[in-house]
């Protein structure tokens, strides 16, 4: 009998991509995954430190698991992630509450590690690498629809905002082959997969050079620099197949480029859809957040889309209270968001987090519940632009990617589209029955804040899917 591993995962994409990536090397060591963790020999927590909330999330979790191990006997837990570096002494020496800890980068080691842990010891194994991109690892997709996955084209950061733990927890920034990046998309799209989401936190910033390129014996496939950026990049995706749809993040205001736009509106596959974290509105708290850009800056790379891309959807993350923000601060966060009108936003608090630069250089000293007045103040700013993208949309026909079957309703199915808004549409029956992975073009009738509904016009027959997408 094969052992079983529950893997759960927290934190952004990043996070669950890698843990597909897990799954593949455990499979290759005999695992096969558990649905729960009840069933499971081995549970993996792939955990996330972005701010204290996630960490406290997660060591509760935690205590959960030590009591379910408490009675089945044989079960180990291990912490993979974020937290794994800041917290192994905690974890491993002082409360001995796991049994493995293992960082981002180490995740080959795991079967090495298993088995110490078998061997009655506990392991650990945090290094971070400025080499690893587990490029040839063919990920293990869980929690899959079939239609949709993510592909990671780089690791780690070496933007340094001021408030991010990231930098510390993931290591120096690399990029992925972009042949191997191109090869899983082909498998994906051979195993029927319509849409993939590229992932890095900074995907402006990918870059292969041909060096790497004639190391590994390949030929240059790139522009007349000999080296891969994220625009060739892109297009190198799209070109991978017209019924594959393609989705990345982030972006990052300070590198994004006019050229990727271009490629973005050329492709009819590649969707309209950019997220661009602004974090703050005013220059004096993006300074000291060692973001690389002003007000002006950001404003401007949103004229980019919209002039590229008029009918482009664009999301944001914000941070209210962060060290010295004043009330005119906050307020200019509020004008340019009206300025803007985001579609859709992350919004938090700031949370200090330990080793960053906010944390060694700058009083953390808006008070909490001025963080909670200006977050609340933050999110009605959003709900009083966000309808506009989908209130305009009432009687346009859009292309949807059916992903599956509505939440509410088994005559429902759900899907998005070119702009990631949440589509609702009827299942139909017999002949005219849409199913998942299926491409097709909605009449929108109705519109929530949340979500579309329409009515199938027709579904569009594979391989020409994207063709009718383009609003460029
Ligand atoms: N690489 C992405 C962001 C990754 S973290 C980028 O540069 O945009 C996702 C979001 O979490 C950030 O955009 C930020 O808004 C938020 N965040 C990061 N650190 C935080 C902290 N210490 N407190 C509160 N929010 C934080
Ligand atoms: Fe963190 Fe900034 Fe890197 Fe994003 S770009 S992961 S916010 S350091
Ligand atoms: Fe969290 Fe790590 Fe992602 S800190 S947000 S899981 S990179």
């Amino acid at each position: 009998m094969s052992k079983k591993v529950y893997i759960e995962s927290y934190g952004c994409q990043m996070n669950h991509s890698d843990s597909e990536i897990v799954a593949s090397i455990l499979t290759k060591d005999g695992y096969t995954t558990a649905a729960t963790a009840e069933e499971a020999d081995l549970v993996l927590l792939n955990t996330c430190s972005i701010r204290e909330k996630a960490e406290y999330t997660v060591m509760q979790r935690i205590n959960e698991m030590n009591a379910l191990k408490a009675k089945k006997r044989g079960m180990k837990v291990g912490v993979l992630g974020c937290m794994a570096e800041r917290m192994r002494e905690d974890l491993l020496v002082k409360k001995k509450v796991v049994d493995l800890v293992v960082g981002p980068d180490a995740y080959r080691s795991l079967p090495l590690l298993l088995d110490e842990v078998e061997s009655g010891q506990k392991a650990v194994n945090v290094l971070l690498s400025r080499e690893e991109t587990y490029a040839e690892i063919e990920p293990v997709r869980l929690d899959s629809n079939g239609v949709t996955a993510f592909v990671t084209i780089m690791r780690g950061c070496d933007n340094m905002c001021a408030f991010c733990v990231v930098p510390f927890t993931r290591g120096r920034e690399r990029s992925r082959d972009p042949h191997s990046i191109v090869e899983e998309c082909k498998q994906l799209v051979a195993k029927g997969y319509r849409e993939v989401t590229l992932l890095g936190q900074n995907v402006d910033s990918y870059k292969w050079t041909e060096k790497e390129l004639l190391a590994n014996g390949q030929q240059p496939v790139a522009n007349d620099l000999g080296s891969v950026d994220f625009a060739d990049l892109l297009s190198m995706v799209a070109e991978v197949s017209p019924a594959l749809r393609v989705r990345y993040s982030t972006s990052h205001p300070k590198d994004m480029t006019d050229r990727v736009l271009v490629v973005m509106a050329r492709y009819a596959n590649i969707c309209k859809y950019v997220h661009l974290p602004v974090q703050s509105g005013s220059s004096e708290v993006l300074k000291r957040m060692n973001r690389g850009y002003t007000r002006e800056w950001y404003l401007e790379r949103i004229a980019s889309i919209r002039k590229h891309m008029p009918g482009a959807a664009i999301s944001t993350d914000i941070i209210t209270g962060f060290c010295g923000e004043t009330e005119e601060d906050h307020q200019q966060t509020l004008s340019l968001m009206e300025e803007v009108r985001f579609d859709m936003a992350f919004m938090f608090k700031y949370s200090e987090r330990p080793k960053t630069l906010a944390a060694r250089k700058y009083p953390d000293d808006v008070p909490e519940e001025v963080k909670s007045r200006r977050l609340q103040e933050v999110i009605a700013k959003l709900n009083s632009t966000a309808g506009d993208l989908r209130r305009n949309a009432v009687g346009e026909e859009r292309v949807v990617l059916v992903e599956g079957e509505s939440k509410r309703s088994a005559e429902f199915m759900y899907g998005r589209d070119d702009q990631y808004t949440t589509v609702i549409v009827p299942r139909g029956s017999g002949a005219t029955e849409i199913k998942a992975g299926d491409f097709v073009r909605v009449r929108i009738l109705s519109g929530t804040a949340a979500s579309l509904k329409g009515e199938v016009i027709a579904v569009i027959p594979y391989p020409a899917a994207m063709e009718p997408l383009s609003i460029a």
